[in-house]
């Protein structure tokens, strides 16, 4: 039917095709859904969005990556993307230590500066940079009584808990070579070797005092240094680093 077959043909199918365009109306009774439902809605699918992550067994990109499928193994991206295998053992102990510091991070604080009257520091700490063997009786089997660290006095109550029964050899192994060269600290690497070591040589229920400590105060746990600082210098050998 053309434009011109009847004078009213085009205002009919204009006012037609309005009325499709209408929705249908509601059925009686029926109510439209109210806001608040809609936001429920929402609140509950943002809560499950977020659990999804978590929940799915730890997804991250070093195993899911798509590159990896197509070029067989290699990671294009610059820098390599920093999949795990790739990694020297210092920088993976550094990659893990940096997330189990979440531990300590609480009072130690993110950039390891502690907190005065508190938390004592770990940048620059004797405590850390030196005698290996020291430093992992201390979070192995926690710290009580008064102790300085960079001229600072320290004796909160409680003390420092242990973390011994807490964390694996390796987590510990990671989070101690973390704190050893980290904010401009600088030391050899601890393994999970030597943290084993001292838990088989070391059976102590209660924590430390500064005190009982001082035997340990320089030596270092006997035992190889895969990679980082110290790695090249004969294992056994290697002196506890001054304390800055
Ligand atoms: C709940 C708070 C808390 C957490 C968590 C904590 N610490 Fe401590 N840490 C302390 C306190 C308090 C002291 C001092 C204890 C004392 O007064 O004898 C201390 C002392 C230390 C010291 C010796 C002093 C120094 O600053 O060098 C080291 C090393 C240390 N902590 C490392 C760690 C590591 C590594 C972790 C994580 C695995 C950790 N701490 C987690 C509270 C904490």
């Amino acid at each position: 039917m053309s434009a011109s077959a009847h004078p009213d043909s085009t205002d009919l199918d204009r006012l037609h095709s309005a009325v499709k365009r209408e929705k249908a109306d509601l059925a009686p009774e029926s109510q439209p859904a109210p806001l608040w439902a809609m936001f429920l809605l929402m609140l509950v699918a943002i809560i499950a969005g977020g659990q999804l992550g978590p929940m799915t067994g730890g997804w991250s990109f070093d195993v899911s990556n798509p590159f990896a499928l197509i070029s067989g193994g290699g990671d294009p991206r610059p820098g390599g993307g920093g999949a795990g295998d790739a990694l020297d053992p210092f920088a993976l102990a550094m990659k893990k230590g940096a997330s189990g510091y979440s531990v300590c991070g609480g009072c130690h604080q993110g950039n390891g500066g502690g907190l005065p009257g508190q938390f004592p520091p770990l940048t620059k700490s004797e405590y850390v940079l030196g005698g290996t063997e020291r430093l992992i009786r201390i979070v192995q089997h926690g710290l009580t009584g008064p102790v300085t660290v960079n001229g600072q006095s320290f004796n909160t109550p409680g003390g420092m808990q242990p973390f011994g029964g807490a964390m694996s050899s390796q987590d510990l192994a990671n989070v101690l070579t973390f704190i050893r060269n980290s904010w401009g600290n600088e030391a050899t690497m601890i393994t999970k070797e030597m943290v084993q070591k001292v838990r088989d040589e070391e059976k102590r229920a209660s924590q430390w005092t500064i005190a009982e400590l001082l035997p340990y105060a320089e030596k270092n746990v006997p035992g190889e240094i895969p990679a980082g600082p110290g790695a090249t210098a004969a294992p056994a050998a290697a002196a506890a680093p001054a304390a800055k």
